[in-house]
């Protein structure tokens, strides 16, 4: 049996540039790693697709990805991970595959009774993945779902702190701006770039939730139990792919990596 190269990267797959938000607790906690990032820009957004569709677009990135030599796949979107997971998992038996949920439990077990507000991908609040999370935590606080799928297409296009941004999202948070929430999970992997807007918006009192970090965790344990570790003491590399290829979209990406 081939050995794996353990200098090999980690492949890291969103709809677009969301799944950057991850890679950036991928790096910090697995800072020898190497990183392939690929964003399905020119296919975004997936939220709004059909779950086949979706699928569809996931399985032929990430098995290029996996052809292309990846060691282990981070699907760092939460629709792709409730469409497509399972059956990647399914085909591809040689290596870790980790996904991405919205961080309902975290939020939910933060205080008895809170009001936790979901905001999330059309698609990813209807799948029987998120359906079955939230049905566990129904007793332990009071959720309230909210779609957004315009808010994958500003943060598409750079747009984290416009007029445009503040004008949606005043709209579409009205209800709890009346009536507030503790707690808002960021249920897609695109909206802590967000985050600054939602705060002003919503009140500093709002705690937020992500999947970021808990993956990054799951990822270290994947890699120490498959025995993947990169033994290198060099600092990883991390390289920037997209299926939009523009000087503009790679500085984009690089942007949302530093903030
Ligand atoms: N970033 C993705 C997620 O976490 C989806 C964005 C999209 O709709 O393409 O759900």
């Amino acid at each position: 049996m081939n050995r794996t190269d353990l200098t090999a990267p980690v492949a890291v797959f969103d709809s677009g540039v969301g799944g950057i938000s991850v890679l950036k607790e991928l790096a910090a906690v697995l800072p020898r790693e190497n990183f392939w990032y690929f964003g399905d820009s020119a296919n975004a957004p997936y939220g709004t697709k059909s779950i086949e569709e979706i699928r569809s677009l996931t399985c032929r990135s990430i098995r290029r990805m996996i052809e292309g030599g990846a060691k282990a796949v981070v699907i760092a979107c939460n629709t792709a991970t409730s469409a497509a997971a399972e059956i990647l998992r399914e085909e591809y038996t040689h290596l870790p595959i980790i996904g991405i949920e919205p961080a309902l439990k975290p939020a939910a077990m933060s205080h008895e009774h809170s009001r936790v507000l979901v905001m999330a991908t059309p698609a990813t609040l209807k799948l029987k993945k998120f359906n079955d999370l939230m049905h566990h935590y129904e007793d332990r606080a009071q959720t309230f779902i909210l779609p957004c799928p315009r808010l994958v297409e500003l943060i598409e296009l750079g747009e984290l702190e416009s007029p445009e941004m503040y004008d949606y999202l005043r709209g579409l948070l009205a209800d709890f701006i009346e009536h507030p929430v503790d707690s808002v999970v960021l249920g897609c992997t695109h909206f802590p770039f967000a985050k600054k807007a939602l705060r002003d918006i919503l009140g500093d009192h709002v705690q937020f939730f992500d999947g970021g970090a808990g993956t990054a965790r799951q990822l270290k344990r994947q890699l120490e139990k498959w025995e993947l570790v990169n033994p290198s003491a060099e600092p990883g590399r991390i390289v920037f792919d997209t299926s939009r290829p523009s000087e503009e979209e790679l500085a984009l990406c690089r942007r949302l990596f530093a903030l």
